[in-house]
């Protein structure tokens, strides 16, 4: 079987994804961001590719159900709830609601893939229990392909790093599965910084603009490795717990 690590989403062409299982990574900070909520009792999570979009569609609930969220440039968009911090993703914010989330890497990354078999949305933060269900799906010989959500179209080092530890959880003792050359890549930068996350935020350009911009907390949160172990599942254009219900 086949494990390909794809980075920025807008180079994959459809046979790169379809029939796989996916899993899509945005350390800083989406990925982080909805693992958080959806550890915090969101309902679920809507990802969206435009604020005007999200504004509509919260139109079309009530308005103790839905919590608008996301940001441009890092910072909150004028007139949401909530800008792109897991912090601020508590349980009194959106406990029980409806997420809707623009961002400007994350949700894109999820918007590009179709025909796939499964989405689960992948961090440092949940990282043993996608590893999980990546490695099921290896023995199961099922191709995966992990797509990096990039920064603004361009390589990111955190989804680089983070893909290669999942590289690494899922090929270890498995000696069918080939690698193609980003995966290879992304397992040697796992390699040279093993388990100092901080250290790769701080050599990655969005890390040190997430710095630069106060979110100093926001980067501890993101590095801190397994302390939300949920399997994020994205189906029907939402993103839910695996095993809780769809339904709005
Ligand atoms: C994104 O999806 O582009 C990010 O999560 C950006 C951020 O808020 O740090």
């Amino acid at each position: 079987m086949k494990l390909s690590v794809f980075m920025p989403p807008a180079d994959l062409v459809p046979g790169d994804v379809a029939g796989r299982v996916v899993a899509v990574i945005d350390v800083l900070r989406a990925s982080t961001t909805i693992a958080t909520a959806l550890t915090n009792g969101a309902r679920s999570v809507i990802p969206i590719e435009t604020a005007d979009i999200a504004i509509s569609m919260a139109r079309t609930f009530e308005h103790s159900e839905v919590t608008l969220a996301g940001e441009r440039k890092m910072l909150p968009i004028p007139g949401f709830d909530l800008g792109n911090s897991p912090l601020s993703f508590t349980e009194a914010a959106i406990g029980g609601r409806t997420v809707l989330l623009t961002t400007t890497n994350g949700t894109r990354a999820l918007m590009s893939l179709h025909g796939t078999r499964d989405v689960v949305l992948g961090a440092y933060v949940n990282h043993a229990v996608v590893s999980a269900v990546l490695r099921a799906a290896a023995r199961a010989e099922i191709d995966i392909s992990i797509v990096c959500a990039g920064d603004e179209g361009h390589f990111s080092l955190e989804d680089a790093a983070c893909a290669g530890r999942f590289v690494r959880s899922v090929s270890q003792r498995m000696k069918s599965i080939v690698l193609n050359d980003a995966a290879c890549a992304c397992e040697i930068i796992d390699r040279k910084y093993g388990d100092n996350i901080a250290k790769i935020f701080r050599d990655s350009t969005h890390g040190q603009a997430l710095a630069e911009a106060g979110f100093h907390d926001d980067l501890v949160a993101c590095a801190a490795l397994d302390s939300k172990p949920v399997v994020l599942d994205f189906h029907d254009r939402q993103i839910t717990r695996i095993g809780l219900d769809r339904e709005r």
